[in-house]
């Protein structure tokens, strides 16, 4: 059977992708964002995940303002990487689990949650940012990924606690799914960001450090909190951090946090990323 192993939660900036592509890593701006992510690559080559359902945001990359879904389910064998305007990342093309994804789309359709099937979509920085902090740069992906993504961009997003029951109905359609996968949740976007208007460059330590807290201890309150809080204390852009509830949902109500990392800044953007474990798993 497959099963959920872990849920990653990490922030998405198109300058840390920049900072890869061009080999500055080691500058002295990106060094610790850097750091704190050395240590989930050395668990994902222990863990050795088989597939990844990322969830994340396009940025008008797949989709503009003709089709605006909000909660959609990539479905392809492949994806190819966007080019967002300075052309596509030199990162590889992004490999799907087409059986893996239509089984979930089956589950979380029949289970009530209408996900938008996509056969063909190009992927963002809200997708290979994530990719790259978590493998680094691999000549091909060591995973394959169904992607899951979220309408973050028009208001009106999707509730947290909707959110949340999505990541339960995930859980269940992968737990039904036959074949013996190691399978990983991961939650992307966010924390604290604000790229437009007279609050342009709002970061909040404070609230977001709280967020990491609750994310792991205490996701009930997370569950109802209304937008205008994401938008008031953590930026017009904060509001990414409601897909975090879908990875953090699908693993169930207690998690152990394994591994922590928030750095200020990274572009305009606060970075947070935390690996958790759902409780019970066994440890080899
Ligand atoms: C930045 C952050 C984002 O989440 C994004 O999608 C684009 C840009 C930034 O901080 O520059
Ligand atoms: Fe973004």
């Amino acid at each position: 059977m497959a099963r959920i192993t872990a849920g990653i939660a990490t922030s998405h900036v198109p300058a840390i992708g920049a900072a890869i592509d061009l080999g500055k890593t080691g500058e002295e701006y990106w060094k610790p964002l850097f750091a704190g992510y050395d240590w989930v690559k050395q668990y994902q080559a222990r863990e050795k995940p088989d597939v990844v359902v990322l969830v994340y945001n396009d940025h008008a990359s797949a989709f503009d303002m003709k089709i605006i879904p909000t909660f959609a389910i990539g479905c392809a064998d492949e994806y190819a990487v966007a080019d967002e305007g300075w052309g596509p990342r030199p990162v590889p093309p992004v490999k799907g689990h087409a059986d893996l994804a239509w089984h979930i789309a089956q589950c979380c359709i029949l289970d009530e949650f209408d996900l938008t099937i996509i056969n063909e979509m190009a992927v963002d920085h809200g997708l290979t940012v994530p990719m790259s902090l978590m493998f680094g740069e691999p000549r091909a992906w060591p995973v394959k990924v169904v992607p899951i993504a979220v309408n973050v961009v028009t208001y009106p997003p999707p509730t947290g606690n909707r959110c949340w029951l999505l990541g339960e109905a995930i859980a269940r359609a992968v737990e039904s799914f036959p074949e013996d996968l190691n399978v990983q949740i991961w939650g992307t976007g966010g924390m604290s960001h604000q790229l437009q208007g007279p609050r342009a460059g709002l970061i909040n330590k404070d609230w977001d450090r709280a967020f990491l807290d609750r994310l792991t201890g205490d996701p009930e309150a997370l569950r109802h909190m209304p937008h205008i809080e994401y938008l008031r204390e953590a930026g017009s852009e904060g509001i990414e951090l409601v897909m975090w509830l879908i990875m953090r949902g699908a693993l169930g109500p207690r998690a152990r946090e394994l591994h922590r990392h928030y750095h200020v800044p990274a572009s305009n953007t606060a970075v947070g990323h935390l690996v958790l474990e759902p409780a019970g798993k066994e440890k080899p």
